[in-house]
């Protein structure tokens, strides 16, 4: 379980994050929605340990991740699947794979990319092409396999569709689902809601730094007014 509590952010010495409170159970898949510049991506960056919480807790599996660095957020099970799906392009997909699997153990490394390559079979024969060589698509099929490297407990995932072909679309959707389905608790920031609402279970919308409105992803479905009034805000 994610339990993030009374979780302020600064960005620039201006608050951005005022208070915002969420839990992201085992298995569960929790979309985070709201207008440019709410605050989506500070929290995500402040969950990876990234950027500094000028206030509040995180805790995963009742252990805390405050003032942990983000490789040792990562070991305690937390993982991010940054805005824009960059990978190093100089480097091969197979050493991009390597240097996200440097917190494992050098005897896990290894399974730990075969583990990964069964999950996006795609990238196999790609292993040895550089990373600037790949589509968006396939981009973010390498940034999702290096956070799931370490079989993270906590899955978050900042913009998963943005900018990409909706074929590409939803095979990530259905990755995201069947590791859902395996116990790993997913936050999902989402541009496409339509898509955020159809694979989450319960949903937060974010308005200025705060969580203006919360509750069952069926709810969002059924009264789009609710997301309509937070854009419009
Ligand atoms: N590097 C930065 N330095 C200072 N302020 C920043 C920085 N990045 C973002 N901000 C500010 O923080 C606030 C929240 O931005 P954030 O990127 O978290 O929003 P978001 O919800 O992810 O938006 P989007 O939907 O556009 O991705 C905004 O007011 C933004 O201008
Ligand atoms: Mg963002």
């Amino acid at each position: 379980m994610l339990e993030i509590r009374e979780l302020h952010i600064s960005r620039g010495g201006k608050s951005v994050v005022h208070g915002v409170d969420l839990d992201v159970a085992p298995g569960e898949i929790v979309a985070m929605l709201g207008p440019n510049g709410a605050g989506k991506s500070s929290i995500v960056l402040a969950l990876a340990g990234a950027i500094p919480r000028s206030k509040g807790h995180v805790r995963i599996g009742g252990a805390t991740l405050d003032g942990l660095t983000p490789d040792a957020v990562r070991r305690a099970g937390l993982a991010i699947v940054p805005e824009g799906h960059q990978v190093l392009g100089s480097l091969s997909v197979l050493d991009n794979l390597r240097a996200a699997a440097m917190v494992l153990p050098a005897n896990e490394v290894g399974p730990a990319i075969e583990r990964v390559l069964m999950t996006f079979p795609e990238l196999t024969p790609r292993l040895e092409h550089l990373g600037r060589s790949l589509s968006g698509g396939q981009k973010q099929m390498v940034c999702m396999a290096q956070a799931l490297l370490a079989r993270p407990r906590i899955l978050v995932v900042d913009e998963l569709s943005l900018g990409l072909a909706p074929l590409v679309v939803k095979r990530l959707a259905d990755v995201l689902q069947s590791v859902a389905a395996d116990g790993v608790g997913v936050l999902l920031i989402e541009q496409f809601t339509t898509l955020a609402l159809r694979l989450a279970q319960r949903a937060v919308v974010l308005q200025r730094g705060r969580a203006a409105w919360c509750g069952p992803a069926q709810t969002l479905r059924d009264t789009p007014e609710i997301l309509q009034a937070s854009y419009l805000a």
